[in-house]
């Protein structure tokens, strides 16, 4: 039998997850559970690089994780980490960062673009980012990323520094290779790209009514100013969406012509909108109602996956401090260690 390849993916746990996360990644996410071992990442430590909010950051991180298993994202097939709680991410980025030049990571556009965007001074954090995703990756030997179009840079890098240590120190590592999704990014209310930070989003935990206010205020057509006059139905976000969330392609098709020929109003597509994607969605809301009202079950999924995680990341710091010509870690580990308050050593 062939193994599966190894996937490693995640999420900044900056909040809810909107409709389209859902149509652009999870939805890809828990198909990719049928053919490949996957690790998804709850990438608490990278939110740190831009915000810090420490009194949200753990709603978010239960806010995000029912949405993820809501979408299918399955416990019991994949593994799901907590980042923070495993050391040996940062132990390996801090490890990558001396094979990587600052004149580098000054190069990688998502950080050109922050850097326009945000008129801040950046933090040794924010310019490592990439690295830390990186050590993200290979820490579990991951050799498929399935990323949005933004990421690419970064594992470009991942693939750079994965050759990198190979040539220098040993053959340790594959080189990662990203795995496009071919969903499109969906217009939010405003048909700007939804974004959190926009406020243009629908999100999975929004109530059906907050989901009808919603597309009632969306965006439509400009240039339409009665029910009459011919419409347009590229371009057109309402329109953009019922093409991904309304089932009936026979009565789209008809409402699509109706519209162009002035004969349908915003309000009635709306409706329509409205009504499709709160049917779409209603299954997954309610298991999503169900897991963010269970914390404690939350918690141990999370603990469960970060554990298995755990003990694969430590053979391959191992590894590393082995081949990099550091006191062997596992000795180290064995004679170094913090004694508990009863005793026992961890
Ligand atoms: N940077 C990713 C994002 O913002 C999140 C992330 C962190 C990630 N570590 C990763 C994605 C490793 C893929 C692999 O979406």
């Amino acid at each position: 039998m062939m193994t599966k390849q190894r996937i490693l993916t995640g999420h900044r746990p900056t909040g809810p997850r909107h409709i389209g996360h859902l149509v652009g990644t999870l939805e890809t996410w828990a198909g990719l559970q049928d053919t490949h071992e996957c690790f998804f990442l709850v990438a608490d430590l990278h939110v740190l690089t831009t915000n810090y909010h420490p009194e949200h950051l753990q709603d978010n991180v239960r806010n995000m994780l029912a949405d993820w298993l809501a979408a299918g994202i399955d416990p019991n097939r994949s593994t799901i980490v907590l980042q923070s709680v495993i050391p040996e991410h940062a132990q390996l980025s801090l490890l990558f960062g001396m094979l990587t030049t600052v004149a580098r990571l000054e190069r990688v556009p998502t950080y050109k673009d922050q850097m326009r965007e945000l008129n801040l001074q950046p933090s040794t954090g924010l310019l490592t980012y990439p690295v830390l995703q990186t050590a993200d990756i290979l820490v579990y030997k991951a050799q498929v990323v399935p990323v949005g179009e933004d990421q690419l840079p970064h594992i470009e890098l991942a693939h750079e520094i994965a050759r990198r240590f190979n040539q220098t120190f040993g053959d340790i590592f594959p080189e990662p290779e990203a795995l496009l999704s071919n969903a499109p990014r969906l217009p939010g209310v405003d048909n700007r790209t939804m974004h959190t930070s926009y406020g243009n989003a629908i999100y999975l935990k929004d109530s059906p009514e907050e989901t009808t206010r919603k597309v009632m205020n969306m965006y439509t057509d400009p240039t339409r100013l009665r029910a009459t006059d011919p419409g347009h139905v590229e371009g057109n976000p309402v329109f953009t969406l019922l093409d991904v969330f309304h089932s009936n392609r026979t009565e789209l098709k008809e409402i699509k012509s109706r519209y162009e020929a002035g004969k349908i109003g915003d309000v009635e597509v709306k409706q329509l909108l409205a009504e499709s994607l709160n049917y779409y969605l209603a299954p997954l809301r309610e298991r999503r109602t169900s897991y963010y009202a269970q914390p404690s079950l939350l918690m141990e999924i999370l603990y469960s996956g970060t554990s298995h995680a755990r003990a694969i990341a430590r053979a391959t710091l191992e590894e590393v401090h082995e081949k990099m010509g550091l006191m062997h870690d596992r000795a180290l580990n064995e004679k170094v260690r913090i004694q508990q308050p009863n005793g026992a050593f961890c």
